[in-house]
């Protein structure tokens, strides 16, 4: 793109104030701008002033919302998770099986610098996030005896540290020709005014369009088409910051077959009434998740008869989609959410300055409103002990801190169930440093298979590894 391209596009569309410095710029800097520009597109940032000037003006459109009802939520007792383990299990062993994880990010409450996948949480060798995920697909490919491909979203600030990171890494063991690295989408941020802010002289601000960026990205990458090339039906979502999660979960998978949802999700009681998760609704006859955000207090703490909470179920962004419902999603177009935030932005000298208070909008489309879409959406209780402790921030809740004692106790429970004694304290925190890598096991019974015959001091720091 040229000077006279980039001024005669930007000035169509009301932006011209992106090359006010452009006099400043060495050559080098001028031709990273060009591409900014010519990356842009300028219909997309159209339809965000637009949504953007409704929202604020107040005429969007706000359709009279039709009342909702806790939605029916599967809670697997007795021999039912192993029949529905036994269908999640012959889709595994035939290959149909993918895992889709989002790790494009920006994970500005951890204050990371950079990828959040990286992060260490392993108590005893410092294992980053990427290296428990990645070890549980290594050990399913070795138990099914089929790949599970990995689908791993990143965003353009994080994907080249991100492959960079599996290359070091030897990509942690599993087959490169698996992992499939795909880049979602970037957005600017706009003032009131609907312009696009600059964040240096010569550049423009962008952020990841949100994780609902991926449906676009999966497609415009070739992944889907990777997907269907290799015969994959069935599509297991994660989130990067939860190493606990259980990748691939046959009774989950059994559970989203038997019912031939579109898309299913696992969902947990809530810590407390407050807590910030999303809640599972049902709405029109359709499965939602409404943020909590759009919670009275009143729904918040509304209970039942027996006690429980009655909007009870949070949801924890794990999934499983059909890859038909992947495909068909790409197409429908999922809204667009609105944030006040703060973004840096050059002041008329050219400086670059950090707002004290929000003074941007920003874009973002999440995956969960294509729940609405699926004609059938199954939702499936689990155990947060067992499956959920994510890095979301530096410290308090869902931090670091968090997390590792999570895995501390859930390994403590495993190996005090196997018969290796660990002395824990009253909140089940071990009084030894444990690490279990998800290949050697990825729960009690497996471990129980490993370690046979075998005997492990449970007074002394634990290290088990494949
Ligand atoms: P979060 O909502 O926790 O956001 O993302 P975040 O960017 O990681 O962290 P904060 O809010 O800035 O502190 C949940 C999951 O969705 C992915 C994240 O990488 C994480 O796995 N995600 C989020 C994307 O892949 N792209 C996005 O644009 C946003």
């Amino acid at each position: 793109m040229t000077y006279e391209e980039a001024k005669q596009v930007l000035e169509a569309n009301g932006q011209a104030h992106v090359l006010q410095f452009w006099d400043r710029l060495d050559a080098a800097g001028r031709e990273a701008l060009l591409a900014q520009i010519a990356a842009l597109d300028f219909k997309a940032v159209a339809e965000l002033r637009q949504i953007l000037s409704d929202s604020l003006s107040g005429h969007a459109d706000e359709a009279e919302k039709a009342p909702m009802e806790p939605a029916p939520v599967t809670v697997l007792e007795g021999s039912e998770r192993g029949e529905l383990a036994a269908i999640g299990e012959k889709e595994l062993r035939a290959g149909h099986v993918g895992a889709l994880l989002v790790a494009g990010g920006q994970g500005s409450r951890l204050g990371f610098d950079g990828p959040k996948g990286c992060y260490p949480v392993g108590p005893l060798t410092d294992a980053p996030l990427f290296y428990f995920h990645a070890r549980k697909l290594l050990a399913l490919s070795k138990t099914y005896g089929a790949p599970v491909p990995w689908y791993i979203m990143t965003s353009r600030t994080n994907d080249a540290a991100t492959r960079a990171f599996f290359e070091e890494n030897q990509y942690f063991g599993l087959d490169r020709a698996d992992v499939f690295f795909f880049t979602q989408g970037m957005w600017p941020a706009l003032t009131t005014e609907g312009k696009i802010i600059l964040d240096e002289p010569g550049h423009i601000f962008l952020g990841p369009d949100g994780h609902g960026g991926m449906l676009a990205a999966l497609d415009r990458s070739g992944a889907l088409e990777d997907m269907q090339k290799r015969g994959l039906t069935t599509l297991f979502y994660f989130q990067v910051d939860n190493p606990m999660v259980d990748i691939a979960d046959p009774a989950f998978i059994g559970l989203h077959l038997r019912t031939r949802a579109d898309v299913s999700a696992k969902v947990c009681a809530k810590r407390d009434p407050q807590e910030g998760l999303g809640v599972i609704v049902e709405r029109n006859g359709r499965t939602e998740i409404v943020e909590y955000t759009e919670f009275t207090d009143e729904q918040k703490n509304e209970r039942l008869p027996d006690g429980e909470l009655r909007y009870k179920y949070g949801s924890v962004a794990i999934h499983v989609f059909s890859v038909d419902f992947l495909i068909h999603e790409t197409h429908a177009g999922l809204p667009v959410h609105i944030a006040h935030k703060k973004v840096p932005y050059v002041d008329a000298d050219g400086k670059t300055l950090k707002p004290a208070s929000p003074n941007a909008y920003k874009f973002e489309k999440f995956i969960f409103d294509s729940l609405a879409d699926a004609k059938v959406c199954s939702c499936l209780a689990f155990d947060r002990t067992q499956e959920f402790s994510p890095v979301k921030n530096a410290e308090g809740n869902d931090s670091p801190a968090t997390c590792r004692a999570d895995l501390a106790r859930k390994w403590a429970r495993w190996l005090n169930a196997v018969g290796v004694a660990v002395a824990c304290d009253a909140a089940g925190y071990p009084s030894i440093r444990i690490e279990i890598d998800p290949a050697f096991a990825h729960d009690a019974a497996t471990l129980a298979r490993r370690l046979a015959g075998q005997s492990v001091d449970g007074t002394a720091d634990i290290l088990l590894k494949a």
